[in-house]
């Protein structure tokens, strides 16, 4: 039986390629989960929420299996899967999801209410119910009738795994945060973060309609790739405040909708701004017009050791809402919902209705033995979405 490299964050900044069993149709409680199946990876990306584990700052244990962004095939079915073959190529929604409880039959899997007896909120990958990540040669999906999108064929996928692998989070998630935030034809729309998730939804508002779509990030390299793809920048290096950035290019102060495509490790406005964690809420809160959107699919989280005190230790903010609420903001935060929105965009790709994802997210393969490396140069703010190719399937395919 063959074995299992996976990736393992060890501490702070340090991930290794470690060698276990193959993995079993067995939950991270001992229990049987013969409505899974075992997936052999061939896409596992690298995450802007892993480098929240990696820098230490979501605690999540020593000896925990990365990687929540995954497709591969099917290689063995649990006795109780009806649909899901041996065989399928599949993308792996990062929301773990039991489709039988009440949040999941809503279609809310990212409020799961089985998958983790912490929380109703599971991930692969994280401390959010201990289920294996996927930055590995192999991993157990449960509940794959439900979970699983299976590309409709497999050689037409393999030549569009490039985009089709961003289905799993990314994809899904940027357009998560253009939806929530009330984007439509005409809207104009303001991202802040030019990582890949501020790229997805730039992508993603593009694909809605937007007339504007304005990204912004202290990022030269970053900000550069959404130049190059068509999109207005604003520059938060700069000492201009973001709404003087906008009207610059707008002729107004206020957009219709923003979205959060950072979190809590924000920067301030300017060059060499420290961290502070309410900067982008509290500029979206600025530059969202009245009774406009937000979509913040940016983390907010609790229990980093490097907060700046004990209130922020505990997830508590100074958020400006005693300035935003005569707005009348409408707000939607938390994890997206993958399943809402991934077949959707499986065709939109698959019909070449997106051609400006691959220029945009300046997507790497790599090996395994390479991954050590592409945190570093992830974490350091590098213009490209590393996705892994544990076997080289996707090398061989090419
Ligand atoms: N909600 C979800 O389901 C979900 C899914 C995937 C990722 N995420 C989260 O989305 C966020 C972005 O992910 P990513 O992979 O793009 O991460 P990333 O770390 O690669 O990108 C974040 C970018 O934000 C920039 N930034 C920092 N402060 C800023 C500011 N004040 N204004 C504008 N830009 C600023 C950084 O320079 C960086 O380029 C992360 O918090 C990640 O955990 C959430
Ligand atoms: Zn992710
Ligand atoms: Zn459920």
């Amino acid at each position: 039986m063959a074995g299992n490299r996976a990736v393992t964050f060890m501490g702070p900044r340090k991930v290794e390629v470690k060698s276990y069993d193959y993995p079993k149709l067995v939950g991270p409680k001992g229990q049987k989960c013969e409505h899974g199946v075992i997936v052999k990876l061939v896409a596992t990306n690298i995450c802007g929420s892993d480098l929240h584990i990696y820098r230490g700052r979501f605690p999540a244990p020593s000896g925990t299996i990365l990687g929540h962004e995954n497709t591969g095939e099917v290689v063995e079915v649990g006795s109780h899967v009806e649909f899901i073959k041996k065989g399928d190529l599949v993308s792996v929604p990062f929301n773990v999801s039991c489709g039988k409880c009440r949040n999941c039959k809503e279609g809310h899997t990212d409020t799961c209410m089985n998958a983790n007896d912490e929380m109703d909120c599971a991930a692969y990958g994280f401390n959010l119910g201990g289920w294996q990540g996927g930055q590995a040669e192999y991993m157990m999906v449960p509940w794959a009738d439900f979970q699983l999108l299976a590309f409709p064929d497999k050689d037409q996928a393999m030549e569009k795994i490039r985009d089709l692998t961003l289905l799993s989070d990314i994809l899904p998630t940027g357009f998560h945060g253009c939806y929530t935030a009330g984007v439509r034809p005409g809207s104009t729309v303001y991202i802040a973060g030019a990582g890949p998730v501020g790229r997805c939804a730039a992508a993603s508002a593009h694909l809605l309609g937007a007339s504007a779509i304005i990204v912004g990030d202290s990022n030269q390299e970053r900000l550069a790739l959404v130049k190059k793809a068509g999109y207005q920048t604003v520059d938060t290096s700069k000492l201009d405040p973001v709404a003087d950035q906008i009207e610059a290019i707008l002729g107004v102060r206020e957009v219709d909708a923003g979205v959060d495509a950072v979190g809590w490790e924000c920067h301030g406005q300017g060059p060499d701004a420290p961290e502070e964690p309410t900067a982008v809420l509290n500029t979206l809160f600025q530059v969202v017009r009245a009774n406009g959107g937000m979509g913040i699919p940016g983390i907010y989280a609790r229990g980093d050791p490097e907060a700046r005190n004990e209130a922020e230790k505990q997830g508590k903010y100074a958020l400006a809402i005693g300035q935003a609420w005569i707005k009348s903001p409408h707000l939607t935060a938390g994890q997206c919902p993958v399943m809402h929105y991934h077949r959707e965009l499986m065709m939109a790709i698959l019909q070449d209705r997106m051609p400006y994802l691959t220029p945009l997210l300046n997507t790497q393969f790599i090996s395994l033995d390479e991954v050590p490396e592409a945190y570093r140069k992830f974490d350091a703010g590098a213009p490209v979405k590393y996705v892994i190719d544990p076997h080289g399937s996707i090398k061989t395919a090419a």
